[in-house]
């Protein structure tokens, strides 16, 4: 593993588990998740997650992109959606905890708008966290999701 990489480590394998989500525009539901960190001895981590929902196991979000911590504490992050949208963060590490706020949310013509999204993720006791929350639809920035994922690889 590439130096760089060892404030993220706490990341890296693969992570299932269970969330839920909601937003004022929409009915609320519950998904079950698998996420992937992984590196190939560059200074990122690449990171690949499916959702799929808890109802009939049919496919919801997917998502996937790159982690880069700065060496100073702060990281920068690319993710791409499949609905046409670029998420660009960048935040700071403490320990197992990362806060990202997104820099710009660069959206197709056909999609949603995407005015701005947080992510808050940490590991506790074998647990990965998380809670993303966002502005879109002309709504204020707020809660759209969390779950919990165990590491299983
Ligand atoms: C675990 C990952 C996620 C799941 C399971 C999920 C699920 C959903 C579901 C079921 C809906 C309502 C139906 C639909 O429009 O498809 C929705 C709407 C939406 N989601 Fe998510 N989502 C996830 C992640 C995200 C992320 C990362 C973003 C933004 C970067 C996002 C942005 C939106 C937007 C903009 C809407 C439309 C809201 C509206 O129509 O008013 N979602 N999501």
């Amino acid at each position: 593993m590439h130096d760089a990489l060892r404030p993220l480590e706490f990341l890296l394998g693969t992570w299932e588990g269970e969330g839920r989500g909601s937003y004022p525009t929409i009915e609320s539901f519950r998904y079950r998740e698998e996420a992937r960190f992984w590196h190939i001895g560059k200074p990122f981590l690449a990171y690949s997650q499916r959702t799929w929902s808890v109802v009939d196991g049919s496919p919801m979000h997917s998502e996937s992109g790159y982690w880069r911590p700065l060496g100073d504490g702060s990281l920068e992050v690319v993710l791409a959606h499949p609905f046409g949208a670029v998420e660009v963060d960048r935040g700071l590490i403490e320990g197992a905890t990362i806060e990202l706020a997104s820099s710009s949310v660069v959206t197709t013509p056909s999609a949603k708008r995407i005015d701005g999204v947080t992510r808050k993720m940490s590991v506790a006791e074998g647990v990965l966290s998380y809670v993303f929350a966002m502005a879109a639809e002309d709504q204020p920035l707020q809660f759209h999701l969390t779950a919990h994922l165990e590491r299983t690889a």
